[in-house]
């Protein structure tokens, strides 16, 4: 940990907005806007909405801190991140394990990711060629469902965004795509915002509907699977509990607020998430739509908005290509804790790491594709594969990992420099050790025993 090593391996960010480009990019992604709104819709809308809220800010938002903190102190990648901390706090070096469950789940997760993401990308060829031209709900339901049915497509299109993320974390070129976000995001933004303001244009009554689905407490509809997945997709939507954010407080300098700059990208990932939910569901209340028909909500929704705007095959584009943008600034930071071990662990260089990091994540996410057609029956605990993957990472990995940073940070390691790094006075810090000690691994405990208990 001298400053020595690092100055030789770590670079660091040229600036806050850098990092925080960085960070946000791998936070908003297809979990905002893709995978938000139908979850919202699965679970019954508000409880599962507030509780998500309540778990980004409560137990997500500190979460963050504490990665980016061990990050900060580690520099290192974050096996030997936790590995090197707990050592200089003369703790066990298996803490590392915290950073190797953490890999698996960024492994596991980008197979499914892959796919997504080259639906999304098909979607802009999709719109490109007019498809969605005056599409009624049940057109674009029949395009999605034909698109669904045809493997060769899919993988095509898997293939494209694997080999994008592979190409991109290969040659580095990530300064590139940092400028192109810089554009993107911000672009991303504008149109969402363009889009709910067009469904509140078009759908009337419907869009106080929607508002009064997502946000008005309707407490009877909690269920445990619900607090399970809100609490689930609180880590997955800000890319935690598997070392990502991790590895880039490594690169952070010490003069970075760490509570203020997680506080701005928590609320810029709520927002995204808010903001395409409000896009959606007036949609989908507005056209008889079904809010809880899964993971192809809004390749279902969205179109039959740009296929009655003026404008809206330019449009209906520039939304995939931005949300394509907004899922390779995701993806590659889940390739990269692979890639990076491989490196460590093989005598593979960099290139061929990545290659093949990304050809065993493809192969998965083969399995994934095929789990929506020729696979569908193929089932384990009831689950098709895309499922069980997303079951198995979002709802356990990753709040595991969670877990077992918070306490790290919390018990394990000398509190008073947790109170330097955070800045924080007495009475601010006396709060702080409240959350992390107790609030948040109790609420993740009871939360992970309430949500697998069996048969309620
Ligand atoms: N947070 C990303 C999203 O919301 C997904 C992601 C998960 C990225 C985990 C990196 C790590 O889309």
């Amino acid at each position: 940990m001298s400053s020595g090593t690092m100055k030789e391996s770590h670079s660091q960010w040229s600036s806050r907005m850098g990092f925080m480009l960085a960070a946000a990019g791998s936070a908003v992604g297809l979990g905002n806007i893709w995978k938000f709104p139908y979850m919202a819709g699965e679970m019954g809308g508000s409880a599962f909405v507030l509780t998500y809220l309540i778990c980004m800010f409560l137990i997500g938002l500190p979460i963050l801190v504490m990665e980016w903190l061990i990050g900060r102190r580690g520099q290192k990648n974050p096996i030997h991140t936790m590995e090197d901390v707990a050592k200089a706090e003369g703790r066990s070096p298996e803490w590392r394990w915290v950073g190797i469950i953490g890999v698996l789940g960024s492994f596991l997760i980008l197979s499914f990711y892959s796919v997504i993401g080259g639906w999304a990308t098909d979607y802009i060829v999709l719109a490109g060629k007019g498809a969605f031209l005056h599409a009624n709900a049940h057109d674009t339901e029949q395009i999605f469902n034909s698109f669904l049915g045809n493997v060769n497509h899919l993988l095509t299109w898997h293939t494209v965004f694997m080999a994008a993320t592979a190409f991109i974390v290969a040659l580095g070129v990530g300064s590139g795509l940092e400028r192109a976000c810089k554009v993107m995001m911000p672009g991303l933004g504008v149109l969402l915002l363009g889009l709910v303001a067009y469904a509140y244009w078009v759908s009337g009554p419907a869009f106080g509907e929607a508002f009064r689905f997502l946000f008005t407490p309707n407490w009877s509809a909690l269920s445990s699977t619900a607090i399970l997945a809100a609490l689930g997709h609180a880590f997955f939507s800000l890319s935690l509990g598997m070392g990502i954010m991790m590895a880039y407080g490594s690169y952070l300098g010490k003069e970075v607020n760490l509570l203020s700059t997680a506080r701005t990208v928590v609320i810029l990932d709520v927002l995204v998430a808010t903001l395409s939910g409000m896009a959606i569901f007036p949609l989908v209340f507005a056209n008889g739509l079904q809010p809880g028909s899964g993971p192809g909500l809004i390749f279902v929704t969205l179109p039959i908005a740009f296929g009655s705007m003026t404008g809206g095959t330019i449009l209906g584009v520039l939304f995939f290509i931005f949300l394509t943008f907004a899922a390779l600034t995701s993806s590659i930071s889940l390739l990269e804790p692979t890639v990076e071990l491989l490196e460590e662990k093989t005598r593979l260089g960099r290139k061929s790491a990545t290659f093949l990091s990304s050809l065993l994540i493809w192969v998965l996410g083969i399995a994934c594709l095929l789990s929506f057609n020729a696979w569908a029956d193929v089932k384990l605990f009831d689950k098709n594969i895309f499922d069980l993957l997303d079951y198995v990472t979002s709802k356990l990995l990753l709040p595991v990992t969670g877990l077992g940073t918070i306490i790290f940070g919390a018990w394990m390691m000398k509190q008073r420099v947790i109170q330097q790094e955070l800045n924080l006075n007495n009475f601010w810090f006396a709060i702080w050790e409240g959350l992390t000690k107790l609030v948040i691994p109790v609420a993740v405990v009871a939360i992970l025993i309430y949500g697998f208990w069996p048969e309620k």
